[in-house]
């Protein structure tokens, strides 16, 4: 047995984003023309009018100002409002795979390691575009890496589940070094013109590499890691090989509004997830650390899962057991919204480089399943 150590992250952006301003101007536009489509059903009462959205609720109620997407013309489209990304010839690089290969680079680059000495590569994302051949062994020939790679789903929670595969894998002597990548392109999962969530999410991948103990000094050691499920409808996206099989289900949250189809995209009772979630991710934090023996005021950072603000505050109360913010819990929100798997690992990528040797703290994500997983590091 020989422990792994997350010897480096990457980070891809995509080079265009939308900021709520412009989000709302395109979503109430399309409103407007939606109502007047409708307006003599309106006018019978047989159709509720379409609300606005607004700047206003978006950043007091997540925190989010803008995201990065891979298609900005296509969203900010009234006519469209879904990205355009073309489909490419099967022998050209796929996109997820081209954003994945992008972060890697990076954290093959920042940890001064070549694809050779990298024997596996996970791909762990929410959506993934095609059921097979896996996106992985696509990235993996583009790294030009031997030996293994596959795909796997824990929607929000993916890069976490990952880490503790791969950790595992290594420490089993399966493998000198895994690269894991998030590329999360969820704006293509996103329902462009639900009020209630069409401001939650943006396009990223990250990269994570983890590498036996003793191949190297840099980077972090893993003090523990947790992986925790529990059953619910809350968040759900039932787009899959079936769909073929049977018609579209009418749009579930509103039968006015929603569209046959719209519940094979992102679906969510935020309110009610918000509820749960805190509770279930906070004992999960605060049970993982005083079972490693550990107590919060020797950690000194944790990069949460990156889909609320309030959320985020309210779980680093609980585990630190005090006010908590800003530095004890980066956020990334207001400038890359929601990017699913990988919200952690930017919050770690951009606000970790400031920790000292024998510093701690905590990856945590969460999300659809529900699924959440810690992993507990100390910089080396
Ligand atoms: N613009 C203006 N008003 C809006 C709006 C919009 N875009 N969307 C909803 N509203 C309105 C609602 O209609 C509602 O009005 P009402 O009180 O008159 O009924 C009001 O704002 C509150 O809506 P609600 O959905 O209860 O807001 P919220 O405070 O719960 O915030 C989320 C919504 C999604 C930001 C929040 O619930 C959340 O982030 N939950 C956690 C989600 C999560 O962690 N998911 C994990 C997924 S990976």
């Amino acid at each position: 047995m020989s422990a792994a150590v997350i010897r480096a992250t990457g980070l891809w952006t995509p080079p265009e984003s939308i900021d709520n301003e412009a989000l709302v101007a395109s979503f109430n536009t399309w409103v407007d023309r939606d109502n007047a489509q409708h307006a003599a059903a309106i006018a019978a009462g047989e159709r509720e009018p379409l609300a606005h959205s607004s700047v206003e609720f978006i950043e007091k109620a997540s925190g989010i100002r803008s995201r990065y997407v891979i298609d900005r013309e296509g969203i900010l489209d009234p006519e469209r409002m879904t990205p355009n990304i073309p489909a490419r010839p099967d022998d050209a690089l796929s996109v997820q795979a081209e954003i994945a290969l992008k972060a890697c680079q990076d954290a093959l680059r920042l940890a001064a390691r070549e694809p050779g000495q990298v024997d596996g590569v996970i791909v762990a994302a929410s959506n993934l575009q095609r059921a097979y051949p896996a996106v992985a062994i696509e990235l993996q020939a583009a790294l030009g890496i031997e030996g293994f790679a596959f795909d796997m789903n824990v929607a929000c929670s993916s890069a976490t589940f990952a880490i503790q595969v791969a950790a595992d894998m290594i420490a089993m002597g399966h493998a000198r070094a895994i690269l894991v990548a998030n590329p999360e392109i969820c704006s293509a999962h996103l329902n462009w013109r639900d009020r209630d969530s069409h401001f939650i999410f943006g396009d990223v991948a990250t990269a994570i590499l983890l590498e036996r103990e003793d191949l190297g000094d840099e980077g972090w050691r893993i003090l523990g890691s947790r992986l925790q499920t529990r059953f619910s409808n809350n968040i759900r996206n039932n787009f899959g090989f079936l769909n073929r099989a049977h018609d579209p289900v009418d749009g579930r949250r509103d039968a006015l509004a929603g569209r046959p189809g719209d519940d094979r995209l992102f679906v969510q009772q935020g309110r009610k997830v918000f509820r749960e979630v805190v509770p279930m991710v906070s004992e999960l934090i605060v049970s993982h650390l005083s079972d490693l023996g550990l107590r919060p005021e020797t950690l000194r950072r944790i990069w949460l899962h990156q889909a609320n603000a309030h959320m985020n505050l309210l779980i680093a109360r609980k585990v630190f057991g005090r006010e908590a913010g800003g530095e004890d819990a980066p956020s990334i929100l207001d400038r890359y919204a929601n990017t699913s798997s990988a919200g952690s690992i930017i919050a770690f990528h951009l606000h970790s480089a400031d920790l000292a040797p024998g510093d701690r703290g905590v990856l945590c994500s969460f999300g659809a399943g529900y699924s959440a997983g810690t992993v507990f590091i100390e910089k080396r």
